[in-house]
């Protein structure tokens, strides 16, 4: 079992030296922002067990400006979650530069990521997320706006296009002239959502219209699908959302499947329990014992495909304390 470090509390500031996507190794391999997911405890999981980088989920630019203190506890991070990209969401040039200043001053994370491509009706009516991509003088203003605001690296995540998904071959254009220092694109247009395939040779397209780098994003499940997004996308790197959710040693066994060749494997049941157990444990510590609850989103991800776990799942999505949790999976 891998030691782990003690987690103390959340720093609100810490020096770091400035950080440039320049500065990462590559291909960069880096946990993508999931609403309700990629907060402090799953994120130090997913360092600790191997992610060179994260993004923390999206918050409100409007929320943020109103100094609305559950958006601002969602900004705030662990130092060892660095480097780690906070992504905000909005459509008011304006707004977004402020949330990106208070983000900043408070916080100071590595990067700064402004959404353009959340398909969610809430996210899109408002004409923030995937909305932008319809107006890319707007998407343009929104990067100014930012990047005159912080000194931070301003990156943006986007996907294909609204319905065509051709319109990233021109939007990734907009979004670099802008002053964007790195693009992610889900190989997705706004219409499909989660439908389909993840394009990822139309990402390989975008990628050859643009000098600032590029991840690739979408349907990255294994070394075999990492190298293959890789080789057809020619990226600098990639982002995994779903493919990490119960499964944060998808990080280790793809950068050592595409440095060495050889993937170290699926983890033993006893390390996925330990796994499981700090993950609670971390939960609690900053989420406080009511955190158990929010975690039973995750524990079906963590028994997914293997078989003979239907009951324990169903007894993981009951538990409301950590001795609850033990009770569970000391079945096992
Ligand atoms: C539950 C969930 C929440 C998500 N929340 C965000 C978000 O806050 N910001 C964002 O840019 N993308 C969000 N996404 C999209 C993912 O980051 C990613 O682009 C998408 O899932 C495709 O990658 P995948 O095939 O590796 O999952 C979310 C996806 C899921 C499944």
């Amino acid at each position: 079992m891998t030691e782990w470090k003690d987690f103390s509390a959340l720093v609100e500031m810490t020096d770091v030296d400035m950080f440039t996507w320049n500065k990462l190794k590559r291909p960069i391999v880096g946990l993508s922002p999931m609403a309700d997911f990629t907060d402090t405890p799953f994120c130090l999981i997913s360092k600790k067990l191997g992610a060179p980088l994260v993004y923390r989920e999206m918050v409100s630019a409007d929320a943020l400006v109103r100094l609305n203190e559950k958006t601002l506890g969602m900004a705030k991070f662990h130092k060892d979650e660095r480097p780690v990209i906070q992504q905000i969401f909005g459509s008011d040039p304006d707004r977004m530069a402020e949330a990106a200043r208070i983000i900043e001053g408070r916080f100071k994370p590595d990067g700064i990521d402004i959404n353009m491509g959340c398909p969610a009706h809430k996210i899109v009516k408002g004409f923030h997320g995937a909305s932008l991509m319809k107006n890319s003088d707007l998407a343009a203003n929104i990067i100014r706006s930012v990047k005159n605001a912080v000194s931070i690296p301003v990156s943006v995540k986007t996907r294909l296009g609204w319905k065509d998904d051709r319109d990233i071959l021109e939007f990734v254009k907009v979004l670099e002239d802008a002053g964007a220092d790195l693009i992610a694109i889900h190989g997705r247009t706004k219409e499909q959502a989660y439908s389909g395939v993840a394009n990822w040779d139309r990402v390989g397209e975008a990628r050859k219209n643009v000098k600032v780098p590029v991840l690739v994003n979408g349907d990255i499940v294994s070394v075999e699908t990492a190298k293959d997004a890789l080789a057809r996308s020619n990226a600098d790197g990639m982002l995994i959302a779903r493919g990490a959710l119960g499964n944060p040693w998808i990080f280790q066994r793809i950068l050592s499947g595409l440095e060495t060749g050889k993937d170290p494997g699926a983890p033993t049941m006893e390390e996925r329990l330990n796994v499981i157990r700090e993950h609670a444990r971390l939960q609690v510590k900053h989420h406080g014992e009511k955190g158990l609850v929010q975690l039973r989103k995750h524990f079906p991800w963590y028994f997914k495909g293997i078989k003979g776990t239907r009951a324990l799942r169903a007894d993981l999505v009951q538990v409301s304390t950590l001795e609850d949790l033990e009770e569970v999976l000391n079945k096992i």
